[in-house]
């Protein structure tokens, strides 16, 4: 990779050993993936920042970072593992607030901008269309690249932090024009009923892998193209889709002699019935990604059409960024009057539930794939569409 002086020095080790450290894991990648230089990030958007995830050498790793350097470019950070900011609805053990006191404080010391969400694309910290990014959190990446037209790999902790400390990234993958072809027509017949798109999404990463659909047969709206997206990407490791008419530059590709698959509402359906169990939830968690404006209005009226108030013996969770809860204040008032928590800074999945909470209730095929995993969560899960979730727990 061909590196200006400036960061031939940075490699070399003129500001120190970290910037240094960071210097050789953006070079070693942008080598591995034949790269030829360092594009200059708008932002960095970090993941795992919750104590479940980052454990504690990684705890210690970061405070190190931090006694040393700091971030170069505006940096955001995905939720944490409890809801640091706000008014204390989850409740942590002691020593697992301790440990993530220390993350967030490292984080602050390294300058980053207290998000915690995985909607950045949310807050006041969206970037514009064609800005190169260096996002870790890969509902985030997906919707960047396939929705709003930014460029950015699915980046892993080490390289989305080293990204943050020098302000660039490796010039490869999602940065180039040839890394965001489509590779696989996907054709949605929607005539034989509905479907979800977050099953939709989940349904068709899983046979993708890491390939680029184009999308026909379907025109969803920014919520449903971020469903589609956060599933695409947790199920399977999709960076980025195309919806034909809908996605920017979608008009651009030539898909023709693509391989097609073919997808209906029943099969979609059949799969949707492996994702949950039918026990009885003690929690029904709403936000996975983080709600948008749009959905934390709508679940609103939904309640209010509905005239409910929470069953005893449920929580109900609606997990949020900051900024969306403090703009969308009536909608919240009438969530709380039912009996919900407005959830902040944190999520169902990176939040100790622990054995308080062993089974439940979601509507994000995407926390089922976290939830049900015996190494990550545990959690039984009981899995339905916001409106059935509202029918049957309120
Ligand atoms: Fe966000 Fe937590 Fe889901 S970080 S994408 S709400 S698993």
């Amino acid at each position: 990779m061909e590196l200006t002086k400036e960061e031939d020095r940075l490699l070399a080790g003129e500001k120190g050993p970290r910037v240094q450290e960071c210097m050789r894991i953006l070079t070693a990648l942008g080598d591995l993936y034949g790269a030829k230089r360092l594009v200059p990030v708008w932002s960095v958007q970090l993941s795992g920042i919750s104590f479940k995830t980052m454990g504690l050498p990684g705890t210690e790793f970061l405070e190190e970072m931090a006694a040393e350097t700091k971030f170069a470019v505006p940096t955001t950070i995905n939720p944490a593992g409890y809801d640091v900011g706000g008014p204390g609805l989850v409740h942590p053990s002691p020593e697992f607030k301790e440990k993530q006191d220390r993350i967030v404080s490292a984080l602050m010391k390294l300058g980053a901008i207290p998000t915690f969400s995985c909607t950045p694309y949310t807050t006041d910290f969206a970037p514009p269309r064609g800005a190169h990014l260096a996002w870790a959190e890969s509902s985030a990446v997906i919707y960047a690249n396939s929705v709003i037209g930014a460029y950015s790999n699915r980046e892993g902790a080490p390289s989305a932090l080293a990204a943050a400390v020098i302000g660039k990234t490796p010039d490869y993958g999602l940065h180039r024009p040839e890394g965001r072809r489509p590779e696989v027509i996907v054709d949605v017949d929607t005539s034989k009923g509905p479907m979800l798109y977050t099953v939709l999404g989940a349904y068709l990463g899983k046979m993708l892998g890491q390939r680029i659909p184009y999308f026909r047969g379907i025109r969803p709206d920014l919520d449903g193209l971020k469903e589609i997206g956060s599933t695409l990407s947790a199920w399977g490791a999709v960076p980025m889709f195309h919806v034909e008419g809908v996605t920017p530059g979608s008009e651009h590709y030539e898909v023709r002699g693509l391989e097609r698959l073919q997808v209906d509402a029943p099969a979609v359906g059949e799969f949707q019935r492996c994702l949950g169990c039918n026990e009885t939830p003690q929690l029904v968690a709403i936000g996975c990604p983080h709600c948008t404006k749009g959905e934390l209005i709508q679940i609103a009226q939904t309640v209010k059409k509905k005239g409910r108030k929470l069953k005893p013996g449920t929580e109900l969770w609606v997990c949020s960024n900051r900024q969306v809860i403090q703009e969308t204040a009536p909608a919240v008032e009438i969530l709380r009057q039912a009996g919900a928590k407005v959830i902040q800074d944190t999520c169902m999945v990176v939040a100790p539930l622990g054995e308080k909470f062993s089974t439940v209730a979601i509507n994000s095929a995407k926390a089922a794939f976290y939830m049900n995993r015996k190494s990550f969560s545990g959690q039984k899960v009981v899995f339905d569409s916001t409106e059935n979730l509202v029918d049957r727990y309120l």
